[in-house]
């Protein structure tokens, strides 16, 4: 199943969560969508930003994790209290976490291991930068990140999520073909894996999605900007807008 992940960053007061819930929930109706959708808020705002209907059409994604279960480390949130405030996913590695915040391999695998731990399922996110394209080093860099995942376990589920670094937040989305060439290499890294979906990430727009996910074999998309409007993400994921009826 296809699946739309809202990475709202370090955006939305518990009030701004609360009204994007109830106006996505308006949007989906009562129905249960045909993909998959999460949304990532910040972690103050994931009540608020739960489905509050009867039935789940969305579930909660936590933005990062800590890399240890348990102890004094002071601002620290673990995968199992992740877990216990509703989250089903975690994203790992987004490159913003990567590049402002130091996280380097070592640490990302720490936090995989705490993240299966507690039972929950990773959105592990990878993508050259711009450097490394134009010296043809994305193919070396995509190994290198694959291969923090050799301790994970190959029978759970896992979200791979390609984001070149210069496609996010610029408007400059990378072209179907680019896309599909990547997912191509990453399925190919990927092949012991049982379970395991590919999603694009960078500048992911209403206007460039459908061409996108046609083109380019993606599953799905981890969504930035565009996903902080409830008419954009659910565009995005296809969705047909309710009209009054
Ligand atoms: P963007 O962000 O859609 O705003 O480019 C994507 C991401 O960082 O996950």
């Amino acid at each position: 199943m296809n699946l739309f992940v809202a990475n709202w960053k370090m955006h939305k007061t518990r009030g701004e969560a609360r009204a994007f819930a109830d106006e996505l929930s308006a949007l989906l109706g009562p129905s249960a969508p045909s993909i998959e959708l999460v949304v990532a808020p910040p972690l103050t705002a994931l009540d608020a930003a739960r489905d509050a209907g009867p039935r789940a059409r969305w579930s909660l994604a936590a933005q990062n994790v800590a890399a240890e279960a348990e102890g004094a480390f002071t601002g620290e949130v673990s995968a199992r209290m992740l877990a216990n405030a509703g989250c089903r996913y975690v994203i790992v590695g987004h490159s913003e976490r990567r590049r402002l915040f130091g996280e380097d391999d070592a640490l990302l695998k720490r936090k995989l291991t705490r993240v299966r731990e507690a039972g929950l399922i990773p959105i592990y996110c990878l993508g050259e930068t711009e450097e490394e394209r134009v010296m043809s080093l994305t193919a070396a860099t995509f190994v290198r990140q694959i291969d923090t995942l050799c301790d994970d376990p190959p029978d759970t589920p896992l979200v791979v999520a390609y984001e070149p670094v210069w496609a996010i937040g610029t408007g400059n989305a990378a072209t179907p073909e680019d896309a599909a060439a990547a997912r191509a290499h990453l399925a190919e890294l990927l092949s012991s894996r049982r379970d395991v979906r590919i999603l694009y990430g960078g500048s992911v727009t209403a206007d460039n999605a459908a061409s996108i996910l046609e083109r380019s074999g993606m599953s799905g998309f981890l969504i930035g900007g565009a996903s902080l409007k409830p008419t954009s993400f659910a565009a995005i994921a296809g969705i047909r807008l309710r009209t009054e009826d």
